[in-house]
């Protein structure tokens, strides 16, 4: 586990306009000072991400996002209910200096998000301010959900980077937009129907991709193609099975948790194995299955 002077070294790193690798609860993350155009531009680069993406501004607590995003009573609702945590919400930008136009591909909203986990807190309440942190995959391929994957992503672009373990949730956060009506524009962990409980019906996201450009169709995906909602493995597919044992399963008990947690590392491993193809098992629909076949239909190459 990492120490203080491991924690010192991430926060000095962002100071100094370089990149940390971060654990989240969901994803690990490639982080920059948000307000430095220079050390934003480097996540752009290590990544190979198309700057139209904006990132995600991760902050301590609610009172840092206050002050970078402009939140009404629905926001401040589900930042009570779901912070820290796997949600990120979607809002008018406050603060244009604190998080740069690069960090936002010049929209004037703003993704904001406190992560609950303990090192990740460590270093943005250390660091004090908005911290961009995309998942620490290269753009396009599964994100990191262990230190040992997120090294070999983009470890190289990288001054600090703290091992978390592996990571509890395995699935990026939910994001939703309150900047008209409420909009689902990512399904996550916070699922649908959670938020729904909190502020009433959500609006899908559709193919809008102006409203959430980073929907991209190809996404997720490891080098073999991805087969979804399959009954069985084809002649040299790899198998990755859901209420079954087997090397790669995603859960033997039929876990949604527990596949959600091992979705991206499985297709890595399965991958590994240079296999003709990946064959994966049909999920459940409801609740966590919604985020999960979310990932596995863009892994595969449909727009979901
Ligand atoms: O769990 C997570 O959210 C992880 C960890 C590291 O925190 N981060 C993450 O970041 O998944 P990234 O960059 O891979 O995904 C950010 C998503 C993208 O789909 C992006 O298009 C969307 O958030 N996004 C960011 N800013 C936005 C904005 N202003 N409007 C709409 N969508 C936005
Ligand atoms: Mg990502």
């Amino acid at each position: 586990m990492p120490t203080a002077a491991d924690i010192t070294a991430a926060v000095d790193a962002l100071s100094a306009g370089k990149l940390a690798i971060l654990p989240t609860e969901t994803v690990y993350g490639l982080a920059a000072d948000a307000s430095a155009p220079l050390a934003v531009a480097a996540i752009f680069e290590a990544k190979g991400r198309p700057r139209f993406n904006p990132l995600i501004a991760h902050v301590a607590d609610l009172e840092q996002a206050e002050e970078i995003a402009i939140f009404d009573d629905r926001a401040r609702q589900l930042a009570d209910v779901f912070w820290p945590g796997p949600l990120t919400l979607v809002l008018p930008i406050r603060d244009a200096g604190a998080v740069c136009d690069l960090a936002r591909a010049g929209l004037d909203t703003v993704a904001v998000r406190a992560p609950g986990h303990p090192l990740a807190r460590a270093v943005l309440f250390a660091f004090g301010r908005p911290v961009v942190a995309p998942s620490a995959n290269r753009s396009g391929r599964p994100s990191p959900t262990t230190f040992a994957d997120a090294v070999e992503e983009t470890g190289d672009f990288a001054r600090a980077a703290l091992d978390g373990g592996p990571c509890e949730i395995g699935l990026e956060s939910t994001v939703v937009a309150l900047i008209d009506q409420p909009r689902l524009l990512r399904p996550g962990s916070v699922t649908r129907d959670q938020i729904e409980a909190v502020i009433g019906p959500l609006a899908d996201a559709q193919s809008d991709a102006k409203r959430s450009p980073g929907r991209l169709a190809l996404h997720y995906a490891p080098d073999a193609p991805v087969r979804i909602n399959a009954e069985a493995p084809s002649e040299g597919e790899a198998w990755l099975p859901f209420g079954e044992p087997g090397p790669f399963s995603l859960s033997e008990t039929g876990d949604l948790r527990e596949a959600a947690a091992n979705l991206f590392r499985m297709l890595r491993e399965a991958d590994r194995t240079q296999p003709a193809g990946i064959a994966v098992a049909p999920i459940p629909a409801e609740g966590l299955g919604e985020a999960i076949n979310d990932r596995l239909k863009r892994a595969a190459g449909f727009v979901g």
